[in-house]
Formats: C-alpha cells, structure tokens, sequence
C-alpha cells in the first residue's frame, strides 16, 4: 500500500536535509509503529507525505497503491485515500466543526464517485461516531479546533478519521496529551479502524500506546532514516534499553 524508497527531503529554499535515505514499506491491514529520538523526522515525514510544501523531495520516492505521490497536490492526495492527523493539529476559526466534517466527508465521496449525504445521514454518521469516542455534540458546533484542550484537539482528529474512512492513516503522536481514558478511548477508535484494506502508521515515543494498539511492525526513525525495524517486541526493547544500543548497532 504504501512504499517509501530511498527518500531524501530537505526543508525548501534550504540545503537542511532532514529525510536522510529513508525506506518503509506497509501493507495493507497492517498497522506500523514509528519510533524515534525526538528531532529524527518523523513529524517532518508525516508533513512529506501530506504534500506540505515546505519541504522538498530531493530523491527517491513515495509510492502509494503502485502509483508515486510526489507530483499530487495535498487536496489530491487527502482524495486518494491518505489521513494525516497530525502532531499540532490546526486551528480553523469561522469553520464550525460540522460544517468542515460534512464539506470533507462529501469531497471524500465526490472523489469516490459516490452522492452527497443527505443532512440526516450526516448527522446520524457524526453522532454514532462522536458518542464511540465521548465527543460532546456541543463541541462539534465550535469552530474546528479552535480553544479545544489538546485531549479534545486529538479525539477531534479521530473523530475525523473514523467518519473520512481513509485507506492509509498516519497518526502523529496521537497519544500525547490524552488522559488515560481518552487514550482508551483513542486506541478503540484506531483499533475499530484496523481493516484489510486499509493501513494505519502511528507515530509514538510510548510502549503504553502500542499495549492498546497492538502494531505489526516497528520502525526506529533516527536522523531521517530507519535503522531498525522490527515487530512490537522491538518496541519493548526500546522502552527499557532506550535508544542508544539500537542508533550504536546502526552507526
Ligand atoms: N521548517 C524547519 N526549519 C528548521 N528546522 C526544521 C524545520 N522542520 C523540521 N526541522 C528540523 O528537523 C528535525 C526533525 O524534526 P521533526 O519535527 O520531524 O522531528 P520528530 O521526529 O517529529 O521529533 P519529536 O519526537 O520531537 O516530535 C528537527 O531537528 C527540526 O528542528
Ligand atoms: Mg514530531
């Protein structure tokens, strides 16, 4: 579903080349964890692989579904199937929530050839989906984001994702900031989301996340490159030995 090859990416009108030689590869139905030092890109990849334009691919390349990703525009691919929700989630004031969530899941059909909900469906979808992740209706008629706590900003993100059913979700940091029952409740969310058709990337620092979502497949990120992978073992490794044997068995 998604395979990244041999990709270098620097911050644009810079020569700060972040994404260093990286490789993934995730199938569909997996769900894959990224780890990794803080400063080692794996924000800066979530951003690459929404298409933000301040940074630049340099070399190698992103395919997703057999086809590369570089040349298509944010809007193209968000169309395609691809979910980002990331670290610091955007504030949108004068867009109430609903009204992004419905202009968002009817793009979303448009693009999959499907009609407009009708209003009640939609309502019907939103409210299901907000009452499986404790979302107050109420929160929904305030502008998206916008002086939402950083727990409320993170299950707002869910909830988008649940109702956009997008083929390959990555997650950045989803957990952080969650108290211990959002983060119950987060984890069910991208656990309900596990489909053979579709892949989900979670970006973590913590073993606690991947006890709820249990990953596939475990990648260490460190100065824009995967220098281990591994399954979830690998990831309570890392919780008691730190990073240090892993980035001195890669040097
Ligand atoms: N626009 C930018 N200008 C300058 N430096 C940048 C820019 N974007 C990213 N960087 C640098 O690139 C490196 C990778 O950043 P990134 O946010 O991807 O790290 P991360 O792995 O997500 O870290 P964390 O675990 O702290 O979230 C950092 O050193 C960061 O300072
Ligand atoms: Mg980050």
């Amino acid at each position: 579903m998604l395979e990244i090859r041999d990709l270098h990416a620097k911050i644009a009108d810079t020569d700060t080349e972040i994404i260093r030689g990286l490789n993934l590869k995730v199938e569909a139905g997996e769900v894959a964890a990224i780890m990794g030092p803080n400063g080692s890109g794996k924000s800066t990849l979530s951003y690459i692989l929404a298409g933000r334009e301040d940074y630049e691919v340099t070399s190698g390349d992103i395919i997703y579904n057999g086809e590369s990703v570089l040349e298509m525009d944010p809007s193209e691919r968000a169309a395609s199937g691809v979910f980002l929700a990331f670290q610091y989630p955007v504030e949108i004031p004068g867009v109430a929530t609903m009204e992004f969530l419905k202009t968002a899941m009817n793009e979303q059909r448009k693009a999959r050839g499907e009609e407009e909900l009708s209003i009640p469906d939609f309502i019907r979808k939103v409210k299901e989906a907000a009452g499986d992740l404790k979302i107050d209706m109420a929160m929904l008629k305030r502008p998206l984001n916008v002086g939402f706590s950083g727990g409320e900003k993170k299950r707002a993100e869910i909830l988008q994702m649940k109702l956009l059913e997008p083929q390959l979700c990555v997650l950045d940091e989803t957990d952080s900031g969650l108290d211990i029952d959002a983060l119950k409740i987060v984890s069910d969310g991208v656990n309900a989301l596990r489909d053979p058709n579709r892949a989900v990337v979670v970006i973590t620092h913590y073993q606690r996340l991947l006890e709820h979502i249990v990953p596939d497949s475990v990648h260490v990120l460190y100065k824009g490159q995967v220098i281990k992978s591994g399954d979830k073992s690998l990831a309570l490794e890392l919780e008691e030995n730190g990073y240090a044997n892993v980035i001195e068995a890669a040097a």
